[in-house]
């Protein structure tokens, strides 16, 4: 035990001496994009909330009228933990997703795990984009099949990975639709045609894209105009779904040997009632109010546009990720405290969640921002960049 507690003192003290340690804060929900912190009121610039409804008062009242059916589901799923509306919510997702089915993980990290290690098998290789989420990574380390990592959205150089890499069993092409740290998209039409010519299976992970993208939110596919070429599609419902807990949308024999096989979805305990119910009413809204997903692509065009008037290095994506580069990961948290002093909360993201030298803010825009709030927080940032010595880069 003291050799462990010494090992573990010494890690402690070399996360502290980069500054990377992790802390836990305590913010005080207020709305969607506010939270209260010492008696103050901060605009939160960092959230996953992308449509803002957390706090719709539909998807409120769904989570409250499901109280009805206790506070915890009891059980795992395919014992006494499923119930009806966790039933509803996989076929409401398949139908909008244009699967044939679905199936619902208690978060969008277990489903990327289950249903990765479920499918891929020994003698089987998966192509995974290099800055893949850390849950798809673990989805692959868990499998028994072999890795190989392609450079980050290279397709050339995954076609040429895909034509050198000797293949047992299946191929997989395993991508983020949209990438978390980065807002940028996958080259989806490229990775279908590759798929094609080598009959590889295509995973998707739309857990940034569902509400984000596409002229209706269903995603990367439809942004692209590809919405029946993504065999298997995963995702979260703790974003612009505005609950929590993941699913996986596809044929209905993948979804059949996912809910026979995959160890995150069996072994473990479902979610609660109102968890679903808050989704199922946040997804009806999604799909019954598309222009929120319009609102909130409007939004993100105009904070990345603020950003670069003040001559910070902000690429072109249509997303609400916006990655602000700052290199060290002291200066980001330096970065992510100064603009907490002006009262906006957005996370420093330093390694090991991003490679050494790539410490950033990572803004990301709700459609429940206002807009004087993100022009008065490109202000600040703007500023801050300024002092920090980051503006008069590529995207000014
Ligand atoms: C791309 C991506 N996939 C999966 C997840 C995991 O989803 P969840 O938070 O629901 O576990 C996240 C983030 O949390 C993510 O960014």
């Amino acid at each position: 035990m003291n050799t462990l507690l010494r090992r573990i003192g010494d890690m402690a003290e070399k996360r502290a001496e980069a500054g990377i340690t992790r802390r836990r804060p305590a913010w005080r929900p207020l709305d969607a994009v506010h939270v209260e912190h010492g008696g103050e009121a901060l605009l939160v610039l960092a959230a996953n909330n992308y449509l803002g409804l957390t706090h719709h008062p539909a998807v409120l009242e769904a989570a409250r009228d499901a109280v009805a059916f206790g506070t915890g589901s009891g059980g795992a799923r395919l014992t006494t933990g499923g119930n009806h509306l966790a039933n509803a919510l996989e076929a409401e997702l398949a139908d909008f997703k244009g699967t044939e089915a679905a199936c619902l993980f208690n978060t969008g990290y277990m489903a990327n795990v289950g249903v990765i290690s479920a499918l891929a098998e020994a003698g089987d290789v998966i192509f995974s984009d290099a800055l893949n989420h850390a849950s798809l990574i673990d989805g692959c380390r868990l499998s028994k099949a072999e890795t190989v990592v392609y450079p980050h959205a290279d397709a050339t150089a995954l076609a040429r990975l895909l034509a050198s890499t000797p293949v047992a069993g299946q191929r997989f092409i395993i991508t983020d639709g949209v990438f978390s740290m980065d807002g940028d998209l996958a080259p989806l039409p490229d990775l279908v045609a590759l798929a094609e010519q080598y009959e590889a299976c295509l995973i998707v992970d739309d857990a940034h894209a569902v509400g984000v993208l596409g002229a209706t939110g269903a995603g990367t596919a439809e942004y692209f105009g590809l919405k029946n070429a993504v065999p298997v599609t995963l995702g979260t419902l703790s974003k612009a779904l505005a609950s929590e807990g993941g699913y996986v949308a596809a044929s209905r024999p993948v979804i059949e040997h996912v809910v026979n096989t995959a160890r995150s979805f069996i072994f473990s305990t479902a979610f609660s009632p109102t968890t679903v119910a808050a989704a199922r009413a946040a997804l009806a809204v999604v799909r019954a109010e598309p222009q929120r997903v319009a609102e909130l692509q409007r939004k993100g065009a105009l904070l990345r546009k603020a950003l670069r008037a003040g001559g910070l290095a902000v690429d072109e994506a249509p997303t609400p990720i916006i990655p602000v580069l700052v290199g060290e990961a002291d200066a980001a948290a330096q970065f992510s405290k100064a603009l907490l002093a002006e009262g906006v909360l957005a996370s420093a993201i330093r390694p090991p969640t991003v490679p050494a030298g790539t410490s950033r803010l990572r803004l990301s825009v709700s459609a429940a921002h206002q807009e004087e709030e993100l022009l008065r927080a490109a202000e600040c940032i703007v500023n801050i960049g300024r002092r920090l010595g980051l503006t008069g880069g590529r995207g000014a």
